[in-house]
């Protein structure tokens, strides 16, 4: 996953940002990012319909080595996957129809201890950051007709459009609290 640019801020918050070519490509960095999260970490996704926050989360559920297919959640708010291994539940949420927010959420009454762990919402942001006092900030966005400039044939006008190229995806992951602050966040984009 190329390229990455790694950049530490004044205020408390680490950043990469990293190209994503295909669905295969984003849940694998969901269990590369699976690999960085500990019990009580809050994953907000956000990013318009279809961006691909549930297929990160996929991937971040097998990196997890948690029970269940993690799927969009049509009718649920929330879905709670447990560890098959001892390690932190996935609570998988998606806050699209969450109006109420972080109250509402609480009302979900989710049978799972939320700083035993991980809590990945999607929609969230806005509505869920009080959760915790840290978080980690992934935005998703198609780049489609965006240049690469990576891209030699970019530049030429006569090279045919990609037809992969609306597959692509801009990811920026932040880290935001002092539970970020000296976190290596380059494992994502091994
Ligand atoms: N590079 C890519 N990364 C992720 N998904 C991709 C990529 N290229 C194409 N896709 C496709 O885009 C779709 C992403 O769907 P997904 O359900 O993960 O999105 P979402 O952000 O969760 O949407 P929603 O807001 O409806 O919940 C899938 O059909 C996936 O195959
Ligand atoms: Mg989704």
């Amino acid at each position: 996953m190329e390229p990455l640019h790694g950049q530490y801020t004044a205020d408390e918050s680490v950043s990469v940002r990293l190209t994503v070519r295909t669905p295969d490509r984003m849940q694998e960095l969901g269990r590369a990012l699976a690999g960085l999260l500990l019990p009580g970490d809050l994953v907000l996704l956000s990013g318009e319909l279809g961006a691909g926050k549930t297929t990160l989360t996929r991937g971040l559920g097998e990196g997890l080595g948690v029970r269940g297919a993690v799927t969009s959640p049509t009718f649920v708010i929330a879905r709670v996957h447990p560890s098959l291994s001892g390690g932190p539940a996935l609570v998988h949420v998606d806050a699209y129809r969450l109006a109420g927010g972080l109250d509402e959420m609480e009302d979900l009454d989710l049978d799972v201890s939320l700083p035993e762990s991980v809590v990945v919402v999607e929609w969230g942001e806005g509505k869920v950051e009080e959760l915790s006092e840290a978080r980690l900030q992934v935005v998703i966005s198609r780049t489609l007709g965006a240049a690469d400039p990576c891209d030699e044939t970019g530049s030429d006008p006569d090279a045919k459009p990609d037809p992969d190229a609306d597959d692509v995806r801009e990811v920026t992951v932040t880290g935001i609290g002092r539970r970020w602050v000296n976190q290596d966040l380059s494992p994502l984009g091994a």
